[in-house]
């Protein structure tokens, strides 16, 4: 199987889960979206209220912010992947509970092998502390981390992990939103060849 044939594959996989009791009150799975050879995959928390209606990540206002992020530094959506821990929407945006995470995480690892990024940039808690547990790395809090560059050595070679707060605290905190800023230029000077 080909990378277009297994991502349709998990993406199936996603529109056909039941594995934890987030599929009842969905209206769109969001499994993730952008490119199949891209070198950096950001890693969200949850679909939200948009992104449940319309089955895409990151199409509201946190999504307005990371577009603006990735306008920032050059980088076209279209050429990185986007996705998230969580491939259903909780109610009204709760915490994603360690259930659901134990169930949906497998998709989100394959998308991972498919992908083979030079660099995961996790954003928000959930993600960050998923990405240091999976890659062994130990995670202290964001706002000691944000920003910097973590490199692990995986099955498909070297990656950097560069955690990031959530685009969403930028939506009220225009503090969070120039150190996010900052932390992009970060991603641009690490050894992509697309900026
Ligand atoms: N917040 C997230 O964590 N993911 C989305 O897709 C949208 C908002
Ligand atoms: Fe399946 Fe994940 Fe949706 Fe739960 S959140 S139903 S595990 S796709």
């Amino acid at each position: 199987m080909n990378k277009e044939e297994e991502m349709q594959r998990i993406i199936s996989r996603i529109k056909d889960c039941r594995k934890c009791d987030l599929w009842k009150s969905r209206l769109n799975p969001v499994p993730g979206e952008g490119s199949l050879d891209a070198e950096i995959l950001f890693i969200g928390e949850a679909p939200g209220y948009n992104e449940d209606k319309q089955g895409r990540p990151f199409v509201g206002r946190a999504g307005k912010i990371l577009d603006e992020l990735l306008e920032s530094i050059g980088i076209d959506r279209s050429k990185v992947y986007i996705a998230n821990i969580l491939k259903c929407r909780p109610p009204d945006n709760r915490d994603p509970d360690v259930d659901e995470i134990n169930a949906c995480i497998e998709y989100l690892d394959r998308q991972i092998e498919i992908i083979q990024p030079k660099i995961i940039s996790p954003l928000g808690r959930f993600a960050c502390e998923y990405i240091f547990k999976k890659y062994g790395l130990k995670y202290d809090k964001i706002s000691k981390m944000h920003g910097k560059i973590f490199k692990v050595n995986t099955l498909f070679g070297s990656i950097s992990i560069i955690p990031l707060y959530h685009p969403a605290v930028a939506t009220y905190n225009p503090m969070i939103k120039n150190q996010l800023l900052e932390d992009f230029k970060t991603i641009k000077t690490s050894e992509l060849n697309i900026c």
